[in-house]
């Protein structure tokens, strides 16, 4: 009984060992508490819905962009989850991140333009967030440099975009030393803090810091479209251009219409919408563009596709209601003017007609259908913590 005993408390040691080593040194070496004492969980969940341990965040590419994991702090990105669905961020406590970032709808608004404080509107339309990322900071491709934020490209990091967004006076109107004197007001941050930074110490960069661990988190990889290509690859190997193949997994029509799209769009919005082929292009809306996109030069960001049926309207502006008026746009309604990309042209002529016929119509919709990411849209960890 006695030996019996002993092994037991070993057995407990031990596994209490590995427990802290598992929770501690997970996400990047730093020590960092991953769970809430009993005091600091009990003022948690006066304001919050959440577990008693922050949960794991983390993402695996699908095979056919590389198959590595990602793992980020789970502290932080816990902490950037209440900040992201914090009205009290803005100034008449009206608006949060998710209000124009829904995540039903992959992070997007289903309006052209967003109703920021005091019922203003954003100058351009709310762009989706699954896959937001920077490929500099997080995957080290050097050679295609960093993908850049927002429709003209303005913001270099999460960071930059979130300042200036919280700074936008249509937006939500603050300046950090405000965000700041908030975050500091209010009772669960500091809980908060502690696991993200392992103490209580609150300032502008640790909260911006946290956002973008969330931002960049909210990976969207499970598609139809990611599933195929992955379930073709485990089949046939990694062969050059398999996504060129028929692939097994998705419809007759979804392979045309695949096909149809690695023609004539995946230039500019990549082939596996992962990478875009370009990072800005104009594609003909106006003969005259008012607002000019990125350095007044009439470009705008190439979006990504992902859940691009969920995240209408369309454009910039927000013009298109439908994805069938986005195609009626390439089909007959390019318009010319100096900055429109050669790849819209014919023969670097006149803007290209694609005259779409009903079929190519349908087999290309049935194809955008497939980058829809339903684990994204469900995911209790991107939802809204508050109670
Ligand atoms: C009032 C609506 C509104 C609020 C609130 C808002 N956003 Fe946005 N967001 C937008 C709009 C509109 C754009 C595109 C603006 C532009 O391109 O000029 C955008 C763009 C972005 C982008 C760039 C995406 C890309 O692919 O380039 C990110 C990231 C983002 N928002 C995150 C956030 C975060 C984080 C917050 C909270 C701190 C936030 N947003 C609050 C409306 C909003
Ligand atoms: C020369 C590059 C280029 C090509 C080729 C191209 N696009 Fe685009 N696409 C863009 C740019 C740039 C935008 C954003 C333009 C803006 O808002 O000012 C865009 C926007 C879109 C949008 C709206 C996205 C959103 O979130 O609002 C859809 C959908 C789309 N394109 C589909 C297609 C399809 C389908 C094809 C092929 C038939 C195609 N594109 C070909 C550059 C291109």
């Amino acid at each position: 009984m006695k030996s019996y005993m002993k092994f037991i408390k070993t057995v407990l040691i031990l596994s209490s060992f590995l427990f802290i080593f598992n929770s501690c040194l997970k996400d990047d070496n730093t020590i960092v508490k991953h769970y809430w004492s009993p005091e600091d969980y009990s003022i948690l969940t006066k304001y919050l819905n959440l577990p008693s341990e922050p949960q794991n965040y983390e993402f695996t590419f699908p095979e056919h962009y590389n198959g590595t994991t990602r793992v980020f702090h789970r502290g932080r990105a816990t902490l950037g989850r209440v900040l992201f669905y914090d009205k009290h961020l803005s100034q008449d406590n009206s608006i949060s991140c998710a209000s124009c970032h829904d995540q039903k709808i992959a992070f997007s608004d289903d309006v052209a333009f967003s109703e920021g404080v005091q019922q203003r509107r954003t100058a351009r339309n709310s762009l989706a967030l699954g896959s937001v990322f920077s490929f500099n900071e997080y995957y080290g491709s050097q050679s295609f440099g960093q993908i850049p934020f927002f429709w003209d490209n303005r913001a270099e990091s999460v960071q930059e975009q979130a300042e200036m967004t919280l700074g936008n006076e249509n937006e939500m109107d603050m300046d950090m030393h405000q965000v700041l004197d908030r975050v500091q007001d209010l009772e669960y941050y500091a809980p908060l803090f502690r696991t993200a930074f392992g103490n209580d110490d609150i300032n502008e960069t640790k909260i911006l810091d946290a956002i973008a661990v969330f931002i960049n988190s909210i990976g969207s990889f499970d598609s139809k479209y990611d599933r195929a290509l992955d379930d073709y690859i485990k089949t046939n190997g990694r062969t050059n251009n398999f996504q060129n193949k028929f692939l097994p997994m998705l419809s007759e029509s979804e392979n045309r219409g695949k096909d149809l799209y690695l023609n004539e769009c995946s230039s500019c919005h990549g082939t596996t919408i992962s990478i875009p082929g370009k990072v800005s292009a104009n594609n003909g809306l106006d003969l005259v563009y008012t607002d000019k996109g990125e350095n007044e030069s009439s470009k705008f960001k190439v979006p990504t596709l992902r859940n691009i049926t969920l995240t209408g309207p369309y454009m910039h502006d927000g013009r298109f209601a439908t994805l069938d008026d986005v195609l009626d746009h390439y089909s007959s309604g390019i318009k010319d003017n100096d900055a429109l990309d050669d790849e819209l042209r014919e023969n670097f002529g006149e803007p290209k007609k694609y005259n779409f016929t009903d079929q190519e119509r349908e087999d290309l919709l049935a194809f955008m259908a497939t980058f829809k990411d339903d684990s994204l849209i469900n995911d209790e960890r991107f939802s809204d913590p508050f109670k």
